[in-house]
């Protein structure tokens, strides 16, 4: 898919303020400080579109972009960032968990996870509260530069196993790096194929 414009629409907490669900959506989700503004802009070719920052914590709000005005894109804040409140830090309470439950038009959960460490329980809980409410999600793989192929390819492969244990069948896995611009295409080209699956017609209206 071709980027050919990407525009910011709007921020809030509140669901009831998001634009119009009429056209397919996609979020971006994971720990704090993972990747997911930096991945939202290596995708649609903005170095600031989405705003990153070294320090966890930055992404606020959810954040609605529209690409080719014809879906969009949607950057959420981490969760388990410790020095936002224990209050702040559950993603199943609160407005994201109204957001994921209610959006009627959210086609697909981009569920991000730095490629450098062991699976963690934060990551795997919320993917089973994805799957328990029936929420289809596939998981993008961050940071894909900072390891070695072969380290890569164990920690994937093991991060697999994991999941095995708990789920039937593994989910969509993508493999990413904003600093290289790896995955691109392959997202790229999924977004595409799901703007065109019956989910999505559904929703042109
Ligand atoms: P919050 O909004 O705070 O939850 O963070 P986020 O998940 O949106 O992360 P963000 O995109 O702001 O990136 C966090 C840090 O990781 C920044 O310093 C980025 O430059 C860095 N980063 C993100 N993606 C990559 C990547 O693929 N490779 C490398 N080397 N660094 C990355
Ligand atoms: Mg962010």
């Amino acid at each position: 898919m071709i980027i050919k414009t990407a525009e910011f629409v709007v921020s809030n907490t509140d669901i009831s303020k998001c634009p119009k669900p009429s056209i397919p959506e996609y979020a971006f989700i994971g720990r704090s400080n993972v990747g997911k503004s930096s991945l939202i802009n290596m995708l649609t070719n903005r170095k600031s579109l989405a705003k990153t920052s070294s320090s966890p914590g930055k992404t606020q709000l959810i954040n609605h972009f529209i690409i080719n005005d014809e879906w969009y894109l949607v950057d959420l804040p981490g969760y388990g960032y410790a020095k936002i409140s224990k209050s702040k830090r559950d993603i199943w309470q609160g407005f994201i968990k109204s957001y994921l439950l209610k959006r009627e038009n959210l086609i697909c959960i981009f569920v991000l996870i730095d490629v450098r460490i062991k699976p963690q329980e934060i990551d795997i809980n919320f993917m089973l509260n994805l799957s328990e409410n029936q929420l289809p999600f596939s998981i993008a793989f961050t940071k894909a530069d900072k390891i070695s192929k072969n380290q890569l390819n164990i920690n994937i492969e093991n991060y697999k196993s994991h999941m095995l244990e708990k789920w039937e069948f593994l989910p969509d896995i993508f493999i990413s790096s904003s600093v290289k611009q790896n995955g691109k295409d392959e997202i790229l080209k999924y977004i595409e194929k799901l703007n065109k699956s019956e989910a999505a017609k559904g929703l042109q209206l």
